[in-house]
């Protein structure tokens, strides 16, 4: 769609409201409850952040709520509190809550087995001992490399008991990604299962952190869970431990260390505008704070939830709206370790209909794949418990949104598609659900004490209806606090763009009736299935490459991913464009990034199209993937002469395939 169709689409756009049965059980059921405490947060946000924060438990508690502004703020600075005391222990010590499943686990080999708040509360607290006994204490950084069971949740929540900063890499990241991450985070120590199932083959996770520590590293400790019985992997006796043998030993009473709200809590990897993965820290109150309250409002966590995240816990969305906001309000969660379409394309509903789940987050990558595999699949399952759909990290097209709504919801739930960033740490758009209306395609509402605007280049507003650049103008405790190792990039990337504002890197319109709707991003980097990947990350592993001289990736849209990657590579001379070199630069990105980043395509060409100043003009070649020819202006090209023979050579190598 052209931007101009885009904004009469969104203007036309029809309003469903949630169903009436939903808005009763609502924490916020009108509209006009939402504006009026909006209002009110954004005039007096420390009000609106006490109200949440008498909701947890705190082991001091001091007066000021807010100090200081972009990019140097902190909230509750002096109060001490510990995200794992509000996620476990409270529960735990609850006679209502202490016998309730805290996680239903279901592993894609089809092995089933729960966890109530009381036992995650011991689990935890042993291997809380078992970091200590390895030296490991306050301010440490650990790398977890491992897929979604309950021990990551316990490794994970034994971090937040000690102040240890954890940093959960995706249990499919390549060696060289895993190595990054650690050397980049100075880990002290790597926690992993020996392997994971995935699509009904075995990863072994073990031989991927081996290869990871091959060089030099500040890795001292591996803890390896054994996740499956008889996959062998070398250990280590210097350097590696069994996560059993180390937790037999250990006692099953561990205090809480408490913690600034403001001390860095987790550190996660993100994809950014330039070649290197930044590692985004968040404070660990902050962050316990802020998912508390999304979590509450824009899914109406309660007791009698049965809640299934499927997403992974390798990427943030798991952190926030399960380990840390679903457990802080003592939800029912389910963790699902494979992929969702597999041994068969019915896996979900029949994980639906076997706990009942009431609601579902997931990303609009898998609900596109649902809507794939047929209506017919889906009627054969009940899924009449369902009464939330949720989803984040790339747009929720309107046609997923109806099949989900008719098919799925049965024309009686409410979907709400969240927008948020691995640095915003939680989701500052979305609707709340028993109040605002579903408009298809739409972000939602601001949250409260989130003042969002759509602005032009020198960082005015503009009006309604008008695309612009998406910014953040108050603080909230989830905002990122630092890039680890490097302020001057945090401030650089996200507060200099426009002074004053949170820059988010996104492109939005807003309507009006004061629905936000993303429309992409404006810089360099690509959401394939909601992974964040950077074009220029990829084109430094292409170029990286003896046969490549230069290399520009783009994004092209995709029916069920969002958007695939596709490269374009100049070669040196010496080399044949075959298929044989398009599959071994299809390897490197792989080995250097990850299987989710390799390009779909390779297109072999003499010739970039460049400005000036000698930078590739990418819009170019994204056009000429999605349309054959380029459209827009091109006035700016150094050598005009070189587009159509560009857009034949493209033609060509396509049609070579
Ligand atoms: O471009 C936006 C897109 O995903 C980016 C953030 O990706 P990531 O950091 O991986 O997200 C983690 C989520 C907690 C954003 O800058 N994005 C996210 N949600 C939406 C979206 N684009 C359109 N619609 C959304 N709902």
């Amino acid at each position: 769609m052209s931007p101009q169709n885009e904004v009469e689409f969104i203007q036309k756009s029809e309003k469903i409201e949630p169903p009436v049965a939903y808005k009763r059980n609502s924490y916020v059921r009108s509209m006009a409850e939402y504006q009026e405490k909006y209002k009110h947060s954004i005039e007096d946000p420390a009000s609106f952040w006490r109200e949440i924060a008498d909701e947890l438990t705190w082991i001091q508690r001091e007066n000021s709520v807010i100090e200081g502004s972009m990019p140097d703020f902190s909230f509750f600075p002096g109060s001490k509190i510990n995200v794992c005391q509000n996620c476990v222990d409270r529960h735990a010590l609850d006679p209502k809550r202490r016998n309730k499943v805290a996680i239903f686990f279901e592993g894609e080999n089809g092995e089933r087995r729960s966890w109530t708040y009381l036992q995650l509360h011991r689990e935890v607290q042993k291997f809380a001992n078992v970091l200590l006994s390895l030296g490991l204490s306050k301010g440490d950084v650990v790398s977890v490399y491992m897929q979604n069971l309950p021990e990551t949740y316990v490794v994970l929540l034994a971090c937040f008991r000690l102040g240890i900063l954890y940093n959960t890499v995706f249990a499919g990241f390549s060696p060289e990604a895993l190595r990054e991450r650690i050397l980049s985070s100075n880990a002290k120590a790597v926690i992993c299962a020996n392997g994971s199932y995935r699509r009904g083959k075995v990863l072994n996770l073990k031989d991927t952190v081996d290869a990871a520590l091959r060089d030099e590293h500040p890795v001292q400790h591996v803890i390896v869970f054994r996740r499956i019985e008889n996959l062998e992997v070398t250990m280590d006796p210097t350097r590696d431990h069994d996560y059993e043998e180390l937790m037999q030993k250990a006692s099953a009473s561990c205090e809480v260390v408490p913690l600034d709200c403001n001390d860095p809590g987790l550190l996660i990897f993100t994809s950014g505008t330039s070649g290197k993965p930044k590692g985004i820290v968040h404070a660990g109150g902050g962050f316990l704070l802020g998912t508390y309250a999304y979590s509450k409002y824009q899914l109406d966590l309660r007791d009698e939830d049965v809640y299934w995240n499927t997403a992974d816990i390798g990427w943030l969305t798991a952190h926030i709206f399960v380990l840390v906001g679903g457990l802080a309000l003592g939800v029912t969660t389910i963790l699902y370790e494979g992929a969702i379409d597999y041994p068969h394309q019915g896996r979900v509903y029949e994980m639906i209909e076997r706990y009942q789940v009431n609601k579902l987050f997931s990303a609009p990558t898998a609900f596109r794949m649902l809507m794939k595999y047929g209506e017919e699949l889906a009627k054969k399952y009940d899924l009449s418990s369902i009464q939330l759909l949720a989803s984040v990290g790339e747009p929720l097209n309107p046609e997923a949104w109806h099949w989900l709504y008719r098919v799925i919801g049965q024309n009686q739930v409410v979907i709400n598609n969240t927008w948020g960033q691995t640095e915003t740490g939680g989701t500052p758009l979305a609707s709340l659900p028993g109040a605002t209306p579903m408009k298809p395609g739409s972000c939602g509402v601001p949250f409260f004490g989130h003042q969002l605007d759509v602005v032009n280049q020198d960082g005015q507003s503009v009006p309604d209806g008008t695309p612009g650049f998406l910014v953040i103008r108050t603080v909230f405790p989830t905002l990122a606090r630092d890039v680890f190792g490097d302020r001057k990039r945090y401030v650089n990337n996200y507060f200099a763009p426009m002074p004053g504002v949170y820059f988010t890197g996104d492109s939005a319109v807003r309507d009006s009736d004061g629905q936000y709707w993303v429309l992409g991003r404006v810089d360099d980097v690509i959401n394939v299935s909601g992974h964040r990947i950077s074009t220029m990350e990829m084109e430094s592993s292409l170029i990286a490459h003896e046969a490549v001289v230069e290399a520009a990736v783009v994004g092209q849209p995709d029916e069920i991913k969002g958007a695939v990657p596709v490269a374009f590579v100049t070669i040196d001379k010496q080399y044949t464009p075959d298929e044989e070199l398009a599959n071994a630069l299809q390897r490197k990105v792989i080995e250097d990034i990850g299987s989710f980043a390799k390009p779909e395509r390779i297109h072999f060409v003499n010739v970039m199209p460049k400005t000036r100043s000698g930078k590739i003009i990418r819009r170019m070649l994204r056009e000429i993937i999605e349309e054959g020819t380029v459209r827009g202006d091109a006035t700016g090209l150094e050598d005009s002469d070189i587009l159509d023979k560009l857009i034949a050579e493209v033609k060509e190598d396509s049609a070579n395939r």
